[in-house]
């Protein structure tokens, strides 16, 4: 059946955009997904709120040019000076600066968006609540559980609008798939798989000299001093416990969140978790994990498997297609049939399983068709975001504890409530770090 293309309709879905929706989303999702109520934009210049962006690499860019839409970047912040100067020129007026704590005592920032490594989520984020500004921070949200509870806690007391830049929440395909699972569309829910690419093994690496411009004392903040190393750092640093944890935390903070959606588990989580590394680390080099099997148990049966393919590349291209090769996404397997979805792809054990519409009294998910758009509209409302605080941190501490039962060697029985593990004094020491002076967090 021909489709026509709703030109009048305020988000300006293009063509191709169109196209790519109507290919994977069943019609009556679809025109669901079209009729909802878009969040109004800015009608002047003078309706932007001011936002600062913290971590001016890769992603944290093209954070701000989606922003830019509704906001005006007006300071840029980042330790490695040639990135804070290139972000100020292609943000026009923005001002550079070098430490995010001159930032949060700029009055007229009513935002941050926070594009660190995962290793400085939490102070900017915890720095810039305390200072009052709403926060879009980039996924995995923490490094550590005990940095997620303190987040949420902050978010709890200020009050402020929190966005975790988890995107997949604002995807149809995603939320569909997550109200399929709610409402028993597969049956009662068996068993989960998340497939995250493998991460990168590789070194050794050799200290090399300091770039200019560079802070690479403040860059390391409360991770162990170390000679500067060009693999330690910019873009490839999420290969290293020290700072992140490997694609455990960088694609699981994604896949996983996606699975908790589905099981309507933003506030809990596992029960028991094992995890095992399935080759070793290279000495000298990245030290996280690259290819791993991990199990999880909830207390409502659910099995949850998290396991690696080398069939993605770490940052989610495909390296090769073949028969029995994987590739990353989440399949739920229920009793009457399974579900597959990742970005641009909706598959089910049966067409009807998607093609049949949910019923009134169904089950309903927030509805976010753009993540910057849910963020900068939650703003004026003062509502909660599509991806919140407490769901970050969930989905990350899903990611953490995999992480620690693989460096622990060991199966661990997890307390969702309490967020400690059960008589394991051993394995509740791994919910914090030490932190190297002076980034404690009494500092901020
Ligand atoms: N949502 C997504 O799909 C997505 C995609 C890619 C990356 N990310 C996340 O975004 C974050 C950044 O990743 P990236 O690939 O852009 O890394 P990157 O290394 O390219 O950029 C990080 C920047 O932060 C700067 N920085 C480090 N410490 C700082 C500090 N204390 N204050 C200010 N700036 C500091 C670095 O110098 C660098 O310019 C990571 O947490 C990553 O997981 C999310």
């Amino acid at each position: 059946m021909r489709v026509s293309f709703p030109l009048t309709r305020r988000r300006m879905l293009t063509a191709t955009g169109y196209a790519a929706a109507a290919a994977v989303l069943p019609r009556w999702f679809l025109d669901e997904t079209l009729d909802a109520a878009e969040p109004a934009e800015p009608k002047s210049a003078n309706d932007k709120p001011n936002v600062a962006l913290v971590g001016c690499g890769g992603r944290g860019q093209a954070d701000a040019d989606e922003a830019s839409r509704f906001c005006k970047i007006v300071a840029v912040c980042d330790v490695d000076d040639r990135h804070a100067q290139g972000a100020a020129r292609k943000y026009a007026g923005a001002k550079p600066f070098h430490d995010f704590r001159k930032v949060m005592e700029q009055k007229d920032i009513d935002a941050v968006i926070t594009g660190t490594p995962d290793h400085w989520h939490t102070f900017v984020n915890l720095a810039a609540l305390k200072a009052g500004k709403d926060v879009y921070s980039e996924k995995p949200l923490t490094l550590t559980i005990d940095e997620g509870k303190r987040v949420v806690e902050a978010v709890k007391q200020s009050q402020r609008v929190f966005q975790v830049g988890s995107q997949q929440r604002s995807e149809a395909n995603f939320r569909l798939a997550c109200e399929l699972v709610r409402n028993n569309r597969i049956g009662k829910l068996k068993e989960v798989t998340v497939i995250l690419p493998a991460g990168m093994r590789g070194g050794p690496f050799q200290p090399e000299p300091i770039p200019e411009g560079l802070d690479w004392d403040m860059w390391l903040g409360q991770a162990p001093a170390v000679p500067y190393v060009p693999q330690r750092c910019h873009a490839m640093f999420r290969y290293w416990y020290d700072y992140s944890g490997g694609t455990m935390t960088d694609w699981g903070a994604h896949h996983n969140d996606i699975a908790l959606w589905a099981m309507g588990m933003d506030h809990s989580g596992p029960v028991t978790v094992e995890g095992k590394p399935c080759i070793d680390p290279i000495p000298g080099g990245y030290t996280a994990a690259s290819e791993y099997h991990v199990e999880y148990t909830y207390a409502n049966g659910v099995r949850h498997r998290c396991v690696s393919t080398i069939g993605d590349t770490g940052f989610g291209g495909v390296v090769y297609r073949g028969p029995g090769v994987l590739h990353n996404g989440i399949r739920f397997d229920g009793a009457d049939g399974w579900l597959w979805v990742t970005r641009g792809q909706l598959q089910a054990s049966k067409p009807d399983l998607l093609h049949e519409p949910l019923p009134s009294d169904a089950i309903r998910l927030p509805v976010s068709n753009d993540h910057k758009a849910n963020f900068f509209e939650c703003m004026r409302t003062r509502k909660e975001t599509v991806a919140p605080a407490e769901a970050g941190h969930r989905s990350v501490s899903v990611c953490h504890l995999g992480v620690i039962s693989m460096r622990l060697g060991r199966k661990l029985n997890w307390d969702p409530q309490k967020q400690q593990f059960v008589n394991d004094e051993e394995a509740d020491k791994w919910l914090s770090r030490e932190q190297r002076k002076p980034w404690t967090y009494d500092m901020i």
